[in-house]
C-alpha cells in the first residue's frame, strides 16, 4: 500500500495495492501475506468456488430480468470478468442487464491489472478483460460505474467494505466473498460486515466463499444464513455455501416495464435517461416542445467536460470525479485536457491544494509567465448531438410537443398539451425539462442563468486544449470553428443572442489573442441552477407529504427517511454550468430507480429533488 488506509479520510483517492508477483506470473499481497488465488488453477478455482457454487448458470438461463452479484474484494476483477463471460453465453433475453457490484478499499492500479490481462489465452475473457483496462478509473473513492458491454455494469465501490457496503442499497441476488483469508484478514469478515450483507438479501440470495473459518461459519450463521461446506476446488478439501433465511420471503425484483418511458425535454438530461434505459431493452417515447431535440442548453456545440473539485472532499466533489470518468467513457467525448487559469492568489493557493490531492496524469499543476494553471489531463469537450446520435435513433421522438400539465391516473401519469388534450399515458415519467418551470417543479425553485457563447474561426491559435479564465475557449472541432463561452444573466431567458454580449465576449478575446478572428454564430442557453448548485436527480416527492412529514419532523435533528415519493414520477434537472460531466452518470442513476437496481447511497441523498425542503423543515412558520 502507497499509503495508510486511514490517511484516505482525508484525501480523495483510495491508496492502491502493493502487488507482488510469483515465478509463474500470479500475484500476491505483501502487505495481506496472502495470494490472490490458487496460481496454478486461479480461472477455474474461481468458477468452481464463485460462478458454479451460487449456481449461475442454472438461474440465468431464460432469465428476463436484471440479476445483481455483490463481492467484496475485487482485487484484479477475474470473478467480474469470469462471471460477465458467463452472463454473456447463458442470458440470451434482450432485457435486463447483470449489475457487478464489487467493492474494494486497496484497488490494484493500472499497470498492475494490465500485466495480468496481457497473459490472458481466452478470446472472450480477453475482451471483457480489455474492456476494464480502457475503462479503469483513476481511485477516487466512491461509486464508479463501468459497462464492461451493453448489458453488462460494474458498479466498482472503492472504499473499506463496512462503509461501502453503505452504499448498496438493493437487495441482491448473489454474493462472493474473496477477501484475503480471514486469518490474515479479520476486519473483511467481521459481524458488522455479514450483518450489513444479510440487509441486502432476499429469500433467493445464496453466497459462497472458499473459506470455511468456524468464525465465518457461525457469523453466516447469526445473520441469517443457512451454511452448507462443499467439496472445494483442487487440493481444497472444502469450501462454503450460503442460502439466506428471509423469514417472510421478500419480494423479488418485478419484471422491468415493458411499456414506453416517457421523457420530457431531449436535451443531455433527457438523452442520458433514454441511453440507460435503452440499454435495459426499455422503449423511450421522448417529449420535445422545440422543433428539434436538443434545442436548449444543451445545443451549445461545444460543452467542457470536467469535475468539480473542493478543496476538501465533499460528496458533490467525490460525484462529480466519478460522474466526470462516467462522462467520459460514455459519451466518446474529444479528449483534450482543461486548463483552468488562477485569476488572483487565493486562486492560486485553491488550485495548488487540489493539486496535492492527485497524480500528476490526473490533475496537474503548472506555472507558466506568471500564470498559474491546473490541467485536467484527460479533460474532453462534447457535442451533444454527436454524442447521443445512436441513442436519439433508437427513440420515438414527438417534436412541437409541449407538456403543459400532468395528472396521476390509474395506470401511472397522464401528461397533456396546452389545450388541455391528452398527450400520452406512461407508468414512468421522467421530467428532464431544463430550466422550464412545469407546475410539479415549482417546489424545487428552480433559477435561471441564460449564457451566451460565440462560435469563432481562427487560424491564429495553436493550443489544442480547454482554455479557462474567467471564460472558456475551446480546441477546433471538425468544422474548423470553436467556442469562445460564456456569459451569464440571471435575469434574462430571452433565447435570442444580445448584440452587447457578443460585443462582450468579442473584445475579451480579441484581448486575449490579439490577432483576428471571425465571428461564425451566436449561440443562447439558458442554464437551470438549484440553490446549491447540485443538481435535483430521483423520484419526485409527494409535495403534500412531503410538507407534513416536515411538519411533523420540525425541530428534530434525526430523522427516518422520507418516503413518500410520487410513484414512477422522476425529475433529472439542475445540472448549471456541468450537464456534460454531471447528466450521463445522473441519467444512469434514474435508470436504475426505475428499474429497481441498486443505486449508490449517496447520490440518493446528494441529488434528492426533497432535500430542500427537509433542510428548511426547521424554518417553516
Ligand atoms: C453558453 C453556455 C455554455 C455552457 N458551457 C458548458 C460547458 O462547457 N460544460 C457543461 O457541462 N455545461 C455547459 N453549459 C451548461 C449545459 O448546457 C447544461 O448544463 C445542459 O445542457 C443542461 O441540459 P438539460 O438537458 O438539463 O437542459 P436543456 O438542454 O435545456 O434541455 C431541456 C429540454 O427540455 C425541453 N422542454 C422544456 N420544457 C418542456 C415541456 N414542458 N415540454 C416539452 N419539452 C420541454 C426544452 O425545449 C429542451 O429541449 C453551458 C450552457 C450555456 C448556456
Ligand atoms: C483475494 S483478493 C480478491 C480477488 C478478486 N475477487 C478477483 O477476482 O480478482 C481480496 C481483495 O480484498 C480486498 N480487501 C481486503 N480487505 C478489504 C476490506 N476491508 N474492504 C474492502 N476490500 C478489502 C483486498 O484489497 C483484495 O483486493
Amino acid at each position: 500500500m502507497t499509503q495508510e488506509p486511514g490517511n484516505n479520510s482525508k484525501g480523495y483517492l483510495q491508496p492502491y495495492a502493493d502487488v507482488e508477483w510469483d515465478s509463474t506470473g500470479s500475484p500476491h499481497s505483501p502487505d495481506y501475506g496472502d495470494i490472490y488465488w490458487n496460481p496454478a488453477q486461479g480461472v477455474e478455482e474461481k468458477r468452481h468456488v464463485f460462478l458454479a457454487a451460487n449456481k449461475l448458470h442454472e438461474r440465468w438461463v431464460d432469465r428476463a430480468t436484471s440479476f445483481a452479484i455483490l463481492e467484496l474484494g475485487f482485487g484484479f476483477g477475474l470473478n467480474c470478468l469470469l462471471s460477465a463471460q458467463l452472463w454473456q453465453e447463458v442470458q440470451t433475453k434482450p432485457q435486463g442487464i447483470l449489475n457487478f457490484i464489487s467493492i474494494e478499499k486497496h484497488p490494484v492500479d493500472l499497470p498492475a491489472l494490465k500485466k495480468l490481462y496481457s497473459a490472458l489465452q481466452d478470446d472472450g475473457l480477453k475482451a471483457l478483460a480489455s474492456r476494464l483496462i480502457d475503462n479503469y478509473p483513476v481511485a477516487t473513492s466512491g461509486t464508479h460505474l463501468i459497462w464492461l458491454s451493453e448489458n453488462i455494469c460494474l458498479t466498482l465501490i472503492l472504499g473499506e467494505d463496512v462503509v461501502a457496503l453503505g452504499e448498496v442499497n438493493q437487495e441482491v441476488d448473489a454474493i462472493y466473498l474473496d477477501g484475503f483469508s480471514p486469518g490474515k484478514n479479520e476486519q473483511m469478515w467481521n459481524r458488522q460486515v455479514l450483518s450489513s450483507l444479510s440487509t441486502l438479501c432476499h429469500a433467493e440470495t445464496t453466497l459462497s466463499t472458499y473459506s470455511v473459518s468456524g468464525a465465518l461459519r457461525r457469523g453466516l450463521t447469526e445473520a441469517g444464513f443457512s451454511i452448507a461446506k462443499q467439496p472445494g476446488y483442487g487440493r481444497k478439501r472444502e469450501m462454503l455455501t450460503a442460502q439466506f433465511q428471509a423469514q417472510a420471503p421478500r419480494p423479488v425484483r418485478a419484471n422491468n416495464p415493458q411499456k414506453p418511458i416517457v421523457i420530457v425535454g431531449s436535451g443531455i438530461a433527457g438523452l442520458a435517461c433514454a441511453k440507460s434505459l435503452q440499454k435495459r431493452g426499455l422503449k423511450v417515447l421522448m417529449l420535445e416542445q422545440a422543433e428539434q431535440p436538443i434545442s436548449g442548453a444543451s445545443a451549445i456545440s461545444q460543452l467542457a467536460v470536467y469535475p468539480h473539485i473542493s478543496v476538501r472532499p465533499d460528496p458533490f466533489s467525490i460525484f462529480s470525479l466519478s460522474a466526470f470518468q462516467y462522462s467520459l467513457r460514455e459519451n466518446h467525448a474529444n479528449i483534450c485536457g482543461y486548463r483552468k487559469f488562477a485569476s488572483n492568489d487565493a486562486e492560486v493557493e485553491r488550485l495548488q491544494r487540489i493539486n496535492n490531492y492527485f497524480p500528476d496524469h490526473f490533475i496537474n499543476y503548472e506555472q507558466l509567465n506568471d500564470q498559474a494553471y491546473l490541467t485536467f489531463e484527460s479533460a474532453a469537450w462534447l457535442n451533444v448531438e454527436e454524442a447521443y446520435r445512436t441513442t436519439l435513433q433508437r427513440i420515438e421522438l414527438r417534436t412541437n410537443t409541449e407538456v403543459t400539465g400532468i395528472e396521476q391516473s390509474k395506470d401511472g401519469w397522464r401528461l397533456f398539451g396546452p389545450e388541455g388534450s391528452q398527450i400520452t399515458e406512461a407508468a414512468n415519467v421522467i421530467l428532464a425539462t431544463g430550466y422550464a418551470s412545469l407546475e410539479r417543479l415549482k417546489p424545487l425553485g428552480l433559477n435561471t442563468n441564460r449564457g451566451q457563447a460565440i462560435s469563432i474561426r481562427t487560424d491564429k491559435m495553436r493550443h489544442s486544449s480547454i482554455n479557462s479564465s474567467g471564460r472558456t475557449l475551446f480546441p477546433e472541432n471538425k468544422n474548423g470553428t470553436r467556442i469562445f463561452s460564456a456569459t451569464n444573466s440571471r435575469e434574462s431567458i430571452s433565447t435570442l443572442p444580445d448584440a452587447s454580449d457578443t460585443q462582450k465576449l468579442a473584445s475579451e478575446l480579441q484581448n486575449r489573442l490579439g490577432s483576428p478572428f471571425e465571428i461564425v454564430d451566436e449561440q443562447v442557453g439558458i442554464r437551470c441552477t438549484t440553490r446549491d448548485r447540485i443538481p435535483v436527480v430521483g423520484g419526485l416527492p409527494s409535495w403534500q407529504a412531503l410538507d407534513q412529514y416536515c411538519i411533523e419532523n420540525r425541530h428534530r435533528k434525526v430523522v427516518d427517511a422520507f418516503t413518500g415519493y410520487e410513484n414512477g414520477l422522476y425529475v433529472c434537472t439542475g445540472f448549471g454550468a456541468h450537464g456534460a460531466t454531471h447528466a450521463p452518470a445522473s441519467g444512469e442513476f434514474i435508470a436504475r430507480l426505475i428499474c429497481e437496481e441498486p443505486t449508490p447511497t449517496s447520490w440518493r441523498g446528494l441529488l434528492d429533488p426533497a432535500r430542500f425542503k427537509l433542510r428548511d423543515r426547521n424554518k417553516q412558520v
